[in-house]
């Protein structure tokens, strides 16, 4: 080629080179270019040095264009590498730029645990129908915990509540703190602070010295319910605690109340409910019995009401109490008590 060097040739030379600047995608095909048609032996380069073999005549204008071809690859050459070096640079740029109208990546998020959920259905019922929710210290004054419950020093009731000690504030042990071994001390504690008439219910831990097995844990939750007003009988009871059961476990729910004891209620009950799961015939659940015991409740003693100031002659009211995480059992089928309690995320994930 440069040794038959015209403006033709020169021309050839400079199109071939311009189409495959457009196509050296890379820093290093562009290097390959380079050497190819600007380097000492590049094709360019030996147009330009066959120049001195041309006729006088046609060196001037082949000269003038082959010098006019060269600036225009070098030209060419720079700006493609420009390119390439500004892609080369913000690709990362690319990379990490958001992607604004790409769905959001969920971020993990935790659940309720069932207690909880359970805890929060039984507040609601009975904040719709017109109790207050309150809570009380888990560390508790043994006076809460017992005496103000009507349940006096040695008093064999207290053997119900084997209970974990932390301390006495006195030397002699006459004001032992403990946790509480129910949710009962905040019955005093609520009527110390207000005047009748008074309907809270109160959620919370509670803590008992027992053996466990599948419905009993060393550490429960429960919710105490307490009314005090004028004219509160055994019906209102009765009819609020059946309300609460259909609510929570289906209209069609009956209810029993039997005799049982606590010492700070003047008659007490246990309340139970027909089971759900063989109709009242008899199964594992109720243990065949066809019942299935949920609660203990009862009128408020006259001495508790005496303690706290309250004229037993112008207000009565009801108690009960109730263990969250039996309901749970009950209400979603679980048959160990255990599994609220040992952080197994395969039994949590499923609320
Ligand atoms: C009481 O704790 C009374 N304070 C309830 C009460 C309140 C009666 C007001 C009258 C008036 P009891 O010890 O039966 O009663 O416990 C109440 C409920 O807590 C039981 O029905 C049961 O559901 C639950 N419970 C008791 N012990 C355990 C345990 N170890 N593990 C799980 N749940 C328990």
């Amino acid at each position: 080629m440069a040794e038959s060097s015209t403006t033709d040739a020169v021309e050839e030379v400079q199109i071939k080179a311009q189409g495959e600047l457009r196509s050296a995608d890379t820093l290093e095909a562009l290097e390959q270019w380079r050497v190819a048609y600007l380097g000492r032996g590049g094709e360019m380069t030996r147009v330009l040095r066959g120049l001195g073999s041309l006729p006088p005549e046609d060196r001037r204008a082949v000269g003038a264009a082959a010098n006019r071809a060269k600036t225009a690859l070098e030209d060419g050459l720079a700006a493609r590498r420009g390119e390439l070096e500004g892609a080369a640079t913000s690709a990362p740029i690319d990379e990490d730029r958001i992607d604004v109208t790409l769905p959001g990546r969920p971020a993990p998020r935790g659940g309720l645990h069932p207690t909880t959920l359970v805890v929060r259905e039984i507040c609601e019922i009975f904040a719709s129908i017109g109790f207050d929710v309150v809570e009380g210290p888990e560390v508790e004054w043994g006076k809460y915990n017992f005496e103000m419950l009507n349940i006096p020093k040695d008093h064999p009731a207290r053997d119900m509540h084997d209970t974990f000690w932390v301390d006495y504030a006195d030397e002699n042990g006459d004001r032992p703190i403990l946790l509480r071994t129910h949710t009962s001390p905040m019955q005093a504690r609520v009527m110390e602070a207000t005047r009748p008439p008074v309907r809270v219910v109160v959620p919370g831990k509670v803590y008992r010295y027992e053996a466990t097995d599948a419905t009993h844990e060393w550490q429960l939750t429960q919710v105490e319910g307490l009314a005090v007003d004028r004219g509160i009988t055994f019906a209102d009871l009765k009819g609020t605690l059946y309300e609460f059961a259909r609510r929570i476990f289906g209209e069609e729910r009956q209810v029993r109340f039997r005799c049982d004891y606590f010492p700070f209620v003047e008659p007490g009950v246990e309340m139970s409910i027909d089971c759900f799961q063989c109709g009242g015939g008899g199964c594992r659940i109720c243990s065949d019995t066809g019942w299935i015991e949920i609660m203990g409740a009862g009128m408020v003693h006259p001495r508790v009401l005496e303690g706290v100031d309250y004229d037993p002659s112008v207000y009565t009211g009801f108690a009960f109490g109730m263990g969250v995480e039996r309901i749970a059992l009950l209400k979603y089928g679980i048959d160990h008590i255990r599994l609220f309690y040992s952080n197994d995320l395969r039994f949590l994930r499923q609320f």
